[in-house]
């Protein structure tokens, strides 16, 4: 089963992700976290060139370096995991180069679709959790976090299109998208996510 989690800045996927995982490790099942862009060495490598704001990265040269860092993953971690029902909770996956790449940088977003899935092989998620936040919160948070990176370094209008371009993938894809409120406690994010968790798992195919 994949399990992507999706956001604007500092929405909180990363405590989310560490609580899920530590919940289903302790039910016994095999987990494997990961993230993009990044989760392999090549990827962790593209990871840094793409987030440094030293670079002025073309807008196609952004899609290409991350799908190259996608396909690398999908190819070297996850498609193997999935094979061996291996659970992967994948912090962003296709739907963050639609939000940025089409909704934030104006690139077409049914190309953008149809290009991650040929870095995917075609392996979408079976479950995304979008943790919804204003985006006012989110540029709040990443100040108190300081050094921002490249895409934090985008103005407010930026992320307000990757947040609205989330909510439409999340209307559009209903069937696998759950959006969560980032403005509550951690807990009672991770809460709500669990019983969606718990609910899917019990349906058929995963
Ligand atoms: P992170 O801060 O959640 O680790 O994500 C790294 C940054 O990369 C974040 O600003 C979002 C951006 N990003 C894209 O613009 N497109 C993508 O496809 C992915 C995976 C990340």
């Amino acid at each position: 089963m994949l399990v992507t989690f999706e956001g604007i800045e500092a929405a909180g996927k990363s405590t989310l992700i560490a609580a899920l995982a530590q919940d289903l490790r302790t039910r016994g099942d095999v987990v494997l976290v990961t993230r993009e862009p990044g989760g392999t060495p090549l990827g962790d490598s593209l990871r840094a060139i793409f987030l440094d704001p030293a670079f002025a990265v073309d807008p196609v040269a952004e899609v290409m370096l991350l799908n190259a860092s996608r396909a690398q993953l999908v190819a070297e971690v996850i498609a193997p995991a999935l094979k061996a029902k291996t659970v992967v909770l994948c912090d962003r996956f296709f739907d963050a180069t639609v939000a940025y790449q089409g909704y934030g940088r104006g690139q077409n977003v049914d190309a953008l679709l149809e290009t991650c899935l040929v870095a995917t092989h075609r392996i979408a998620p079976d479950l995304t959790f979008l943790i919804d936040l204003p985006v006012e919160v989110s540029r709040a948070r990443v100040r108190a976090r300081g050094g921002a990176d490249r895409l934090e370094r985008e103005d407010a209008a930026f992320h307000t299109r990757v947040r609205d371009g989330y909510l439409a993938l999340a209307q559009r894809f209903a069937n696998r998208f759950v959006v969560l409120d980032g403005t509550q406690l951690p807990e009672r994010i991770a809460t709500a996510a669990r019983d969606v968790l718990a609910e899917r798992r019990a349906g058929p195919l995963l």
